[in-house]
């Protein structure tokens, strides 16, 4: 048996204690930087993992290390036994999170809270209704933003995750920072990132610079203020000063922190992907439902994760869309 550190150690000497499990690959919105307009196959159901398997594999996780753990999608709402799921997570020592799009999720806030959820990631593009349709194909956009609301009257730490689109919603950069004067929010800005089917091109991504130059050009220079960033962080943080909430910047594309990562995924049909580009992956699943040994392979599956992107690490091959046809859609990785 490996030590305890070693299984979840890379060769680079990055230890993965942050583990995300996503639930489904179905959704209630269609957004267009993650769902393929042209439909996506879905795996069949008995290759999804049940509420009993995903909690016997997040043990051995949790047994060497992990002790976060995020719960994505698709939209994790949507699946039927989800509370089944909640609470037989919450019974691991670990931090429970959760990431969704809100359209249901004040259906959930007393289960979120008795399972010790304490932080709620929301993804959500625009402020404006309309664009809300154009972006998701759904009109619900007043339920989420309404449980915007209730995430923060509740207690809950709310981050909005905003993917940044040239041409899409690059012109409410203002109004989401202006959203956090009154609202103890974290809007996060994600550069727009390339996968099967989401029709990705490089103009379209708003760049780290792009947004702070935008940024300094209506605040003043001593009004935005950097934020210390937590170990591990993926996103450089900010705000402005007096505002009652934060801003950061997720730039996966042009300025990868892969030296610091310590996130692997667990897709929702079992597969372990060490990174969010990995095109190779590991299918636990079945090595569980075999009775193999977990551990030596889930040790051989981190021990080839690469430095950099999955090895995407120079923009060029970054940039080519053949690459992102190998790597499955986003809505299959879950966020
Ligand atoms: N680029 C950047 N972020 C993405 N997400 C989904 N697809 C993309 C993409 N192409 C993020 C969204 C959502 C989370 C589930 O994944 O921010 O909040
Ligand atoms: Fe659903 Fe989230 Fe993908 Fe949008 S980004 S389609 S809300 S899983």
């Amino acid at each position: 048996m490996k030590s305890k550190e070693s299984i979840l150690t890379d060769n680079f000497g990055r230890y993965h204690n942050y583990l995300r499990i996503s639930l489904t690959e179905r959704c209630n919105l269609r957004c267009s930087y993650c769902m393929p307009l042209e439909g996506f196959q879905l795996s069949p159901s008995e290759n999804l993992m049940s509420a009993e398997e995903i909690y016997e594999i997040a043990k051995i996780f949790v047994k060497f290390g992990v002790n976060k753990i995020r719960l994505t999608g698709g939209e994790p709402l949507v699946r039927k036994d989800f509370i089944k799921i909640l609470n037989l997570l919450s019974t691991l020592n670990i931090e429970l999170s959760l990431t969704t799009n809100a359209v249901s999720v004040d259906r959930y806030f007393n289960e979120l809270k008795k399972a010790g959820v304490k932080t709620v990631n929301v993804s959500l593009d625009t402020l404006s209704s309309q664009r809300f349709h154009d972006i998701t194909f759904r009109n619900y956009f007043d339920r989420v933003y309404k449980n915007i609301f209730k995430l923060i009257d509740n207690g809950f730490k709310t981050k909005i995750n905003a993917v940044i689109m040239r041409g899409t919603n690059d012109d409410e950069i203002i109004s989401f920072v202006n959203f956090t004067k009154n609202n103890p929010v974290t809007f996060r800005f994600i550069e727009f990132m390339p996968f099967d089917g989401n029709q990705w091109r490089r103009e379209k991504t708003v760049s780290y610079k792009e947004i702070m130059d935008k940024l300094q050009s209506t605040y003043q220079k001593d009004q935005i203020i950097r934020i210390k960033d937590a170990p591990n962080d993926t996103s450089k943080n900010y705000k402005i000063k007096g505002y009652k909430g934060a801003f950061a910047i997720i730039s996966t594309v042009t300025n990868p922190f892969c030296d610091q990562c310590n996130r692997i995924r667990l897709t929702a049909n079992g597969k372990l992907k060490n990174c969010l580009f990995s095109q190779e992956e590991t299918n636990l699943l079945k090595a569980f439902r075999n009775k193999e040994d977990l551990e030596q392979i889930i040790f051989r599956n981190i021990s080839k994760k690469y430095a950099v992107r999955s090895g995407l690490s120079d923009p060029e091959n970054f940039e080519d869309p053949r690459e992102h046809k190998k790597n499955r859609s986003m809505i299959a990785i879950g966020g």
